[in-house]
């Protein structure tokens, strides 16, 4: 058997594949909530991680202690871009800074001043929620920590240090610090250079479908494993979903409603496109990119209705489809913790306009989720503008759940939407297919299949012409808000 592990913002989860790659168990524990000790900042403490790691794992093997001790590959997903700041002892010196951390725009753009090369090498814009920019933020704000760094890992590449002593990171990852020449798959020297480090900071990278390390043998113990335990390179949540929905060969792609919305595509080769602020990263099997358009608040938007307003997230997507007839007059821009694609403003704001007498809680949540939809049109269209054609799609993330999300992006995106059979199609599966194929040496090709669909939704096109304008007007206003408040 094969474990899975997925290390998210909010949670870890750990799921059990057998030798054909089905699911067989799964538990999961849960992380202590992001802080946000500032307007815009957002940390975790990776010792959180670490418990929410051995909860899970813990859990699974009490339910699962004869299939567990047949384990033979361990799979790592996590969160992207977060620093983890590691003195000479593997000490932590400071807690992470998140993906979804906004702090350091000012030194993106000095960051890019300083290496006018930055963009072509790294094939990214230098955005405030990669990793090296937070870097560049310590080296300004807090240098008695940042003298003291002697390694820098992303969140699983941390818990893997802890599950097997050494520093190690997949490529899928790796691409997301803005300190690999992602065409070439190898650290920049000149990348690292512009936040003062070199390799010997970096952890040794591999391929995420090829052996990293093993596990520790009082680990192994612990969850009555034996023999050797091989860990896979693994892959970073995205990369991670992707194989284990499938979304290997050029044109395979999913949409994520999740905390932050993803739309991800695979490539055959490298294609950047950083005018449209398009992520173009290395995928977690070998000689394959892709692409994303990523936007910050997807499903979170929604949380924000629902604690502002008081009425839980299912109750307002039900009373949304209650009353769904098309566009409204209300129109929101997602924007609360900022946008990446295809804007790359750390401190874009959200807005709500087109209120009146008449908007009640359910119009907020439809214009909510069309602000999302929108966003992700948004992507769709700087995905194209790079030439990009995207084939098929999968919706995965827990907004998948709800049937007028899906028939809004069917219809914005304006193409058919798969939606997989319940069960695990995250990051947690994903990674453990890639354990499967570290531990055995399996082609994965023959691994990363699709899984069993249980609804196509397609697009209604007696609504396509109404969000047609409905998006134009979106459109507009991102520029005219801007103006006006900065
Ligand atoms: C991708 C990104 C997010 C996180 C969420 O660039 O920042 O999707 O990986 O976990």
């Amino acid at each position: 058997t094969f474990l899975g592990i997925d290390i998210g913002t909010s949670g870890v989860k750990a799921l059990l594949i057998d030798e054909r790659g089905k699911p067989i168990g799964e538990a999961s524990a849960a992380s202590v909530e992001p802080t946000r000790p500032h307007p815009g900042w957002s940390e975790q403490n990776p010792a959180d991680w670490w418990t929410a790691t051995l909860a899970a794992v813990d859990k699974l093997s009490a339910a699962h202690a004869g299939d567990l001790a047949r384990v033979r590959g361990i799979g790592l997903s996590g969160h992207m871009h977060g620093a983890v700041l590691l003195g000479r002892d593997d000490e932590v010196l400071r807690p992470s800074i998140l993906w979804n951390d906004g702090r350091s725009a000012a030194e993106c753009l000095e960051m890019e001043a300083a290496l006018p090369s930055l963009r072509d090498i790294a094939g990214n814009i230098a955005m405030p929620g990669f990793t090296a920019p937070k870097i560049a933020w310590v080296r300004k704000h807090e240098p008695d920590i940042y003298a003291k760094i002697a390694k820098v890992l992303l969140p699983k590449a941390y818990v893997r240090l802890l599950l097997s002593g050494e520093h190690v990171e997949d490529m899928s990852d790796a691409a997301g610090t803005l300190w690999l020449d992602v065409a070439k798959r190898d650290w920049s020297d000149a990348l690292l250079a512009v936040t003062g480090l070199n390799r010997s900071h970096m952890p040794r990278l591999v391929e995420g479908s090829a052996p990293s390390s093993s596990l520790k043998p009082d680990l192994a113990a612990r969850w009555g494993m034996s023999g050797n335990v091989v860990i896979a390179g693994g892959a970073g949540d995205n990369a991670a979903s992707a194989c284990g929905i499938g979304a290997i060969r050029p044109g395979e792609g999913f949409v994520s409603l999740g905390t932050s919305g993803v739309l991800f595509v695979s490539n055959d080769r490298f294609r950047p496109n950083t005018k449209g602020a398009v992520h173009a990263f290395c995928h977690a099997i070998p000689d394959t990119w892709h692409q994303m358009g990523v936007i910050l608040s997807a499903t979170d938007s929604l949380n924000w209705l629902s604690r502002i307003t008081g009425q839980k997230q299912a109750e307002l997507s039900a009373a949304a489809e209650a009353q769904f007839k098309g566009p409204g007059e209300e129109i929101f821009l997602p924007y609360l913790s900022g946008e990446r694609t295809p804007h790359n403003n750390a401190k874009a704001r959200g807005s709500f306009t087109g209120l009146s007498q008449s908007t009640e809680p359910a119009q907020l949540a439809q214009a909510v989720m069309e602000g999302v939809t929108f966003a992700m049109r948004d992507c769709q269209r700087v995905l194209s503008d790079a030439g990009t054609k995207i084939d098929r799609l999968l919706a995965v993330g827990g907004g998948s759940k709800s049937a007028l999300w899906l028939k809004l992006l069917a219809t914005n995106l304006d193409m058919e939407i798969a939606l997989p059979e319940d069960g695990d199609f995250g990051g947690a599966l994903g990674a453990a297919r890639l354990g499967l194929c570290a531990a055995t040496g399996a082609n994965p090709a023959d691994i990363m299949t699709m899984p069993p669909i249980k609804t196509v939704i397609a697009p209604d096109t007696s609504l396509s012409a109404a969000y047609s304008d409905q998006y134009q007007r979106y459109r507009a206003l991102y520029p005219a808000i801007e103006e006006a408040i900065s």
